[in-house]
């Protein structure tokens, strides 16, 4: 007859490190305080070859729980039985189980428990399943990043076996590119409206989107890598920056448990960090780029060539960097201010304008000017780097003077590409 009182819990959950590091760091429970926030105390009282009597208390929700339990480490059964002979819990016993998994190893934990409290027996039944299933998932998360961490850890001082390859996270530019991805995926899918559609991207976990096989590089190396996407678009920020930051933390987090050995963060995602003030590389332990200073590579690159293309002496060229403040924007000023004859910068807070147009001045090879009015300083140039972080453009096609060079590197775009007569421009698109 099965037992009616008899609460089970069952979780399991794949973690990206071989069966016996798993084994190993559940077995050293007196360590579990230090990195289970739940877990306050956890000691071995006494220890044979494979059995021990450890004594616990953890505290989830305000309420404390203690007790006493045996366990034994069945290595042949690749599991850890455990039952408590005292403590709050009438009855409190169960299983971990490891199994071996394409991406690591599987573990499965199920617990059986009776509270056994008369009167208030329905209500603390229920909430203490809820405690428990608390307590064990938030166990599995903390195991899951102690192994993540570890593995970095080592990457990090030389060892170069258990990680590799990359990730890219990566945003939808707005609502459009969000329905031209649906429809790119289902040719017959039919949008639903914003507000539905919105609502339901906002509160939908980051996911990793597809994986990137035998990538091959110019020196004929091949590494794997992955694209994840953090699901936010950038109208989204302004209304709830600290959510988007934690759906880019997880992002990277997707990323780690993928082992990849570097992350690159795209367009809105290295913003968000410096928006809300805190460092994305704090909360994870895989290394990241921002790709930033590539980016500013490519741009004076690309204006350079574009300028010998076109004849144009870039010598003697006026050059406006939009959202010339920022982090590329300010890269791409340093250096051109000693190779051209004008170099004004925008952006919208005068005060860092007016920081940098001082630090930019002292060089004194280009006559430098900082101002707030992009149309203004756009008109007058030869050649506009357009490196603002905007959630729509703000740069009109008819703003530019004939045989102007635009490089527009913004994600989203800088400058609206409403259809144009116009040819006597040349714009391309940073990388
Ligand atoms: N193409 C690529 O591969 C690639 C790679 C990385 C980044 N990006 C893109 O490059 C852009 C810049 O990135 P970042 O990291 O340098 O950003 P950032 O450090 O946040 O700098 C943004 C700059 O834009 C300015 N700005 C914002 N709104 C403006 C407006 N209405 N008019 C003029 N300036 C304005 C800001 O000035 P205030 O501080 O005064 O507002 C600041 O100077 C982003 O769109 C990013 O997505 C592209």
């Amino acid at each position: 007859m099965p037992d009616k009182d008899l609460i089970e819990i069952k979780l399991s959950r794949i973690i990206p490190s071989q069966k016996w590091r798993v084994i190993r760091l559940i077995t050293k429970v007196g360590e579990f305080p230090k990195y289970i926030p739940c877990v306050k105390e956890a000691s071995v009282i006494q220890k044979s070859r494979n059995k021990m009597k450890t004594k616990w208390r953890i505290q989830v929700d305000k309420i404390p729980i203690s007790w006493i339990e045996e366990d034994r480490l069945a290595l042949s059964q690749n599991a850890i039985y455990f039952k408590a002979i005292e403590g709050d819990l009438e009855e409190f016993r169960g299983e971990w189980i490891f199994q071996d998994h394409p991406e690591g190893t599987k573990v499965t934990v199920n617990v059986y428990l009776k509270v056994g409290i008369p009167a208030i027996k329905s209500f603390a039944d229920a909430y203490m399943k809820k405690l428990l299933t608390t307590n064990f998932e938030s166990i599995l998360n903390a195991l899951e990043r102690r192994l993540i961490s570890v593995k970095y850890a080592s990457y990090k001082s030389g060892d170069k076996t258990r990680i590799a390859g990359f990730g890219i996270v990566g945003h939808l530019y707005n609502f459009y590119h969000f329905e031209k991805c649906l429809k790119m995926l289902n040719p017959n899918f039919k949008m639903r409206s914003k507000e539905f559609m919105a609502q339901l991207f906002h509160v939908t976990p980051s996911f990793k989107l597809y994986d990137i096989l035998d990538f091959t590089s110019k020196t004929n190396e091949k590494v794997n890598g992955c694209f994840i996407v953090s699901t936010f678009i950038p109208d989204m920020v302004e209304k709830d920056m600290w959510g988007i930051f934690s759906k880019v933390v997880k992002a990277c987090k997707i990323a780690e448990k993928n082992g990849v050995g570097i992350v690159t963060l795209g367009g809105f995602t290295s913003i968000i960090a410096e928006r809300v003030g805190q460092q994305i590389a704090a909360q994870v332990d895989v290394p990241l780029t921002t790709g930033n200073t590539f980016t500013a590579a490519m741009a004076i690159d690309g204006v350079v060539k574009a300028a010998e293309l076109l004849n144009m002496d870039i010598d003697s060229a006026k050059v406006t960097i939009v959202g010339g403040t920022g982090d590329i924007g300010s890269a791409c000023a340093r250096v051109l201010v000693d190779e051209v004859r004008q170099l004004t910068i925008t952006g919208r807070t005068k005060s860092n304008l007016r920081l940098l147009r001082q630090e930019l001045a002292k060089k004194r090879k280009a006559e430098v000017i900082a101002t707030t009015d992009n149309e203004l300083a756009v008109k007058d140039s030869d050649i506009i780097i357009a490196a603002a972080s905007v959630a729509a453009s703000i740069l009109k096609i008819d703003w530019f003077k004939p045989g102007s060079i635009i490089c527009d590197l913004g994600y989203p775009k800088n400058v609206s590409y409403a259809p144009t007569p116009r040819r006597d421009i040349l714009i391309f698109c940073g990388i």
